[in-house]
């Protein structure tokens, strides 16, 4: 709840679209972090990002994801509740050989890959991200430079479905004119791995 007061009332100082100025030389190093929506007097005002179903959602209380029996005997499962991408924006923060990249989908929907597979559509958009956060500054952003993120809604469930601001994105209720722009707040972390792997 600290957390939460602390982004809003930062998130309701800046307004929305203020992002901070780029300040190269001075940055607060973390490892990975977690996501916050922000736009403020919305219903997707600071809800958490979570990874499923291949798609990254505001909405859903956890992440989805899996780890298998040999790791868990060992108790070396990462909590896998949360959803957290490495400090270089372009991947999930699992402990599964290989990664997962996260890239936009042709469709313009925010996507990540398989567990064991480097597999991304055509026409997919890869390496497009990026996070800063300021020295000093209680949270950083993960960015999509040139487009923005919109959160869409999902019909018949409570979620919004998160894809790159573009005008021809393919969104779940068929009109772009549904979804809303936010600012994607970075929560920094220094901790393990989010997940064995997301689903
Ligand atoms: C996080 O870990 C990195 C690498 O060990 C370290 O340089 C950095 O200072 C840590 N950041 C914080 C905020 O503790
Ligand atoms: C979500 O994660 C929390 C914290 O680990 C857990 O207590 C809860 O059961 C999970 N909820 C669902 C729906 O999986
Ligand atoms: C949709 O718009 C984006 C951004 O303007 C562009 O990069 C992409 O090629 C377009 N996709 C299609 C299928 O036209």
């Amino acid at each position: 709840m600290k957390l939460l007061a602390l982004l809003s009332a930062a998130a309701a100082a800046t307004g929305v679209s203020a992002l901070p100025q780029a300040q190269p030389q001075q940055q607060t190093k973390y490892n990975s972090f977690t996501v916050m929506s922000a736009r403020s007097a919305s219903p997707i005002h600071l809800l958490p990002l979570n990874a499923a179903s291949g798609g990254f959602y505001l909405g859903l209380h956890n992440a989805s994801s899996y780890c298998p029996e040999q790791v868990s005997k060992l108790g070396a499962c990462p909590p896998g509740t949360e959803t957290v991408i490495n400090a270089g924006a372009n991947s999930l923060d699992v402990s599964v050989p290989g990664g997962q990249q996260i890239y936009i989908a042709p469709s313009g929907a925010l996507a990540f890959t398989q567990p064991h597979s480097a597999y991304v559509p055509a026409g997919s958009v890869v390496g497009a991200f990026e996070y800063s956060q300021p020295a000093g500054a209680s949270f950083g952003y993960w960015t999509l430079p040139g487009s923005g993120l919109i959160a869409c809604p999902v019909p018949e469930a409570a979620t919004w479905q998160v894809f790159a601001a573009w005008n021809n994105a393919t969104v779940p209720s068929g009109s772009v004119g549904d979804c809303l722009g936010f600012d994607a707040l970075a929560v920094g972390r220094n901790g393990s791995a989010g997940a064995w792997e997301y689903l």
